[in-house]
């Protein structure tokens, strides 16, 4: 996009965390931005300190796993602003560390409800808006470096996810540039960016969802996260990687580089027809 200054933005899991850093590169570099989140509290705590920022800021909330409330979010935005060029489906939940076939129902729903459904209900909603515009337009889908990598560790459900939105974003690119040039996407893959993604969980976690702080193993895993979250890369620094691969029109946008070669492992088994095995950790 070679417009940024005017155009309206919507962010979903815009609360905090890795939303919240995109918000204030949007509003910094003078964009309209809707921020959603589904925990209405924080969403205006964070609304309001972001429009401190400058902005032309509104919150919108809504549960991105609800096709209606995506719905409302794009007409109350259109409502707002008039338009929409942006949209950065961003809202996401980490998971349990459950073994797949001891997994519940409740918690494969919630996690492709949000992590996967979450960024179909936005392209429902969003993409005829910002075609019939005729203007220019992008989608930024949030999926991960787990999205790239073979292996469960720890997170199996989310991974099966997140490997979905790059999937689904990898089409979307297919479909859009069939209808000319003038929407694009990418798909954001962060490694460790420092968010409130864990506690979260625990906020979040629908009844059926256990937690992997019940044993001890899954204590000192979720420990060792969050300490590698914490270290990660400040949100606002992501926010800026992804507001510099809207001007570019860059696909795939990894916030780290130097985990590449991880999805190197996966690509050379699948061209040698080896096992995937793991990726082993990522460098911190
Ligand atoms: N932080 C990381 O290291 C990291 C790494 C890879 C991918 N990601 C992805 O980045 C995205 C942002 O996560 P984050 O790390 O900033 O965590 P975060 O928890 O700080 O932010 C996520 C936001 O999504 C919101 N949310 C959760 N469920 C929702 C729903 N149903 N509807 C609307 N909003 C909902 C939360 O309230 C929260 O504000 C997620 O998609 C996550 O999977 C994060």
């Amino acid at each position: 996009m070679k417009q940024i200054e005017g155009r309206v933005a919507v962010v979903t899991g815009a609360a905090s965390g890795i939303g919240r850093g995109i918000a204030e590169a949007f509003a910094a570099a003078g964009m309209k931005v809707v921020l959603s989140d589904i925990r209405t509290e924080a969403l205006e705590a964070t609304t309001k300190a972001v429009r401190e920022l400058g902005g032309d800021v509104r919150a919108i909330p809504a549960d991105v796993s609800r096709a209606q409330d995506v719905q409302n979010l794009a007409d109350r935005t259109l409502e707002e602003f008039g338009a929409v060029h942006v949209l950065c489906s961003n809202a996401g939940v980490a998971c349990n560390r459950t073994l797949l076939w001891e997994s519940s129902l409740e918690e494969w729903d919630w996690q492709l409800g949000v992590n996967l459904m979450g960024v179909v209900h936005g392209i429902r909603s969003f993409v005829p808006i910002m075609l019939a515009q005729g203007e220019e337009g992008h989608v930024v889908n949030t999926a991960s470096m787990g999205g790239l990598i073979a292996g469960s560790d720890p997170v199996a459900m989310y991974m099966t996810a997140k490997h979905g939105v790059v999937a689904l974003t990898e089409a979307l690119q297919d479909q859009l540039s069939a209808q000319g040039d003038k929407v694009k996407c990418s798909v954001l893959c962060p490694g460790y960016v420092a968010s409130q993604v864990l506690d979260n969980f625990e906020t979040l976690r629908p009844p059926g969802v256990g937690s992997p702080s019940d044993t001890p193993e899954g204590k000192q895993s979720v420990d060792a996260e969050n300490q590698a979250i914490a270290q990660g890369m400040p949100p606002r620094e992501a926010g800026e990687i992804v507001l510099q691969a809207i001007r570019d029109e860059r696909f795939y946008v990894l916030t780290h580089p130097e985990w590449v070669a991880m999805v190197e492992v996966r690509m050379r088994a699948i061209l040698d027809g080896t096992d995937p095995g793991r990726p082993g950790l990522p460098p911190t």
